[in-house]
């Protein structure tokens, strides 16, 4: 089709990093990427902090439960709603900012940094290198909130590994296309059947892989979503003052 559609089309996550530093120029091209993102009221409300050093970032793979790709690869940027920026500019024109204090404000930051996220891994991956999106570094937020000293107001919302790839990872199948895709209205028919046949899959999936410890998709959810998997994220986030009470 084109070039940029079939970098999107074969998206994986990468999990295993050369030790090879990433160019200055294709770190600030890829953050660049992140910075033209668009956001909702053109609020720019999303930071990114680049972490480099190897302690920091073997702390953030500890803090994340261990994950080792983390440490490994050379470069990791913390995604983070920054609410302190705008409240900087709330405050020239004379009014309180409330925003960051309602269920709003912290939908529209998770949306706005995931388009920040996105537009960096399409970027990073256009020039060969391998990301892997961290969502763990909300599992020890206070950690990481003294970790990369952020005021109130801010919050990490998301992390994004990135390096030359040692070792390419397979692309992982989804669900079918059906259950993705809706024509003019919702329509969840398809769906029990859609998931009995993705839960083969993504078994197979696994037994391609060598991996006997591989479970279905059903199972893995069950496993992690009975459950608020990352029980800290409200109490810091309101400690920090986004306190989605309105
Ligand atoms: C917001 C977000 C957070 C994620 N957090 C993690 C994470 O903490 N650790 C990890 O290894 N993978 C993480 N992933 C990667 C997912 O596990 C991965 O995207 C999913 O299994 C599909 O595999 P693929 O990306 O290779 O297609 C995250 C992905 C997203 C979008």
């Amino acid at each position: 089709m084109n070039e940029t559609i079939e970098i999107q089309h074969s998206h994986r996550s990468t999990r295993s990093y050369k030790t090879d530093p990433v160019s200055d120029e294709m770190l600030t091209a890829i953050i660049e990427a992140g910075h033209r993102a668009p956001s909702s009221m053109n609020a720019q409300e999303i930071s990114v902090i680049v972490v480099r050093d190897a302690e920091r970032k073997a702390k953030i793979a500890e803090l994340a439960g261990g994950q080792t790709w983390i440490a490994q690869a050379p470069v990791f940027i913390a995604i983070v709603a920054d609410y302190n920026k705008t409240d900087i500019g709330v405050r020239k024109a004379g009014q309180t900012q409330v925003i960051h204090e309602s269920m709003e404000g912290l939908l529209v930051a998770g949306i706005d940094a995931g388009l920040v996220l996105a537009n960096m891994m399409v970027a990073a991956r256009s020039l060969g290198l391998g990301i892997v999106p961290i969502g763990s570094i909300r599992r020890s937020p206070q950690a990481m909130v003294d970790l990369l000293g952020l005021p109130p107001l801010t919050f990490p919302l998301v992390g994004m590994c990135l390096g030359h790839i040692e070792k390419d990872a397979p692309l992982k199948p989804r669900m079918d296309a059906n259950t993705f895709r809706h024509e003019e209205r919702y329509d969840a028919n398809g769906y029990a059947a859609a998931i009995d046949s993705y839960d083969e899959t993504i078994l197979e999936y696994w037994k391609q892989l060598g991996r006997t410890d591989g479970i279905t998709w059903s199972q893995n959810l069950g496993n992690n979503l009975k459950q608020v998997y990352y029980p800290q994220v409200k109490p810091v986030a309101a400690m920090q003052g986004l306190l989605n009470d309105k």
